[in-house]
């Protein structure tokens, strides 16, 4: 079994605009290929789709070996963090619309799906993180959070979407920087160590800033807290 997506969506991904580094997406496509049989993934921060194409990669190899389709939804409001507006470091002028001065990531997303041929398997949900989760009750074999980096919008994302996460099922997050000199804390503070924090996490791998959990007790609906 390859350890990394194939060729032809590694090229998508590549061109795709967006903030995974190819060893931590390739981390995320392996998981991903181990859970996608038991139900479907969600990712929180979907962006323009690069790391879409990861979870999409997964989903076409599990559907092509079982025969069911295998699906990742991904949730975004495609407004941008706070990071990504304008005078802000993350900030692509590329990416605002202009009949509204806000950013739009949407159709860039759209594009990025299509030309991987991944329209299947990787699914939008537009809007806001906390209005989507207070309605979701589906499980997730797979929960992969790297939506706002804020530690209201991290704590938010944690509180509402850990529990929807299965039994023996996975949370990812990204951007998780044990150390304050490497990068922002809320994923950390606010997402990873709660996690551990409530027992009903274990890590099972790392790569970079990505970091893989086991829910190790409780089930799908529970509070994680
Ligand atoms: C770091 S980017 C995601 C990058 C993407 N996962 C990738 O690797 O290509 C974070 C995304 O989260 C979205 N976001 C931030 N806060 C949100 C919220 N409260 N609800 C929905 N989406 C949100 C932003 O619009 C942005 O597109």
């Amino acid at each position: 079994m390859n350890d990394a997506i194939p060729a032809d969506l590694l090229m998508h991904a590549r061109s795709a605009k967006g903030f995974m580094p190819e060893d931590e997406g390739d981390l995320l496509y392996r998981v991903a290929r181990d859970r996608l049989r038991f139900g479907p993934a969600l990712e929180v921060g979907t962006y323009c789709g690069r790391s879409g194409i990861y979870l999409g990669a997964a989903a076409r190899e599990v559907s092509e070996a079982s025969g069911d389709l295998a699906v990742a939804f991904t949730v975004d409001h495609h407004r941008g963090s706070e990071e990504n507006q304008s005078g802000w470091e993350h900030h692509d002028a590329s990416l605002v619309d202009d009949e509204f001065g806000r950013m739009d990531t949407l159709p860039v997303f759209r594009r990025t799906i299509a030309r991987a041929g991944l329209e299947d398997h990787v699914i939008a949900v537009v809007g806001r993180s906390t209005t989507v989760a207070a309605h979701w009750r589906t499980p997730l074999s797979l929960l992969f959070i790297d939506g706002g980096h804020g530690e209201q919008p991290a704590r938010d994302d944690f509180l509402g979407w850990s529990r929807w996460v299965a039994a023996g099922g996975y949370l990812a997050i990204h951007d998780v920087f044990p150390d304050p000199a490497d990068g922002g804390r809320p994923p950390y503070e606010q997402i990873y160590l709660p996690a551990l924090a409530s027992g009903q996490f274990t890590e099972v791998d790392a790569v970079g800033s990505m970091r893989v959990l086991a829910r190790t007790s409780g089930s799908a609906g529970d509070p994680v807290a």
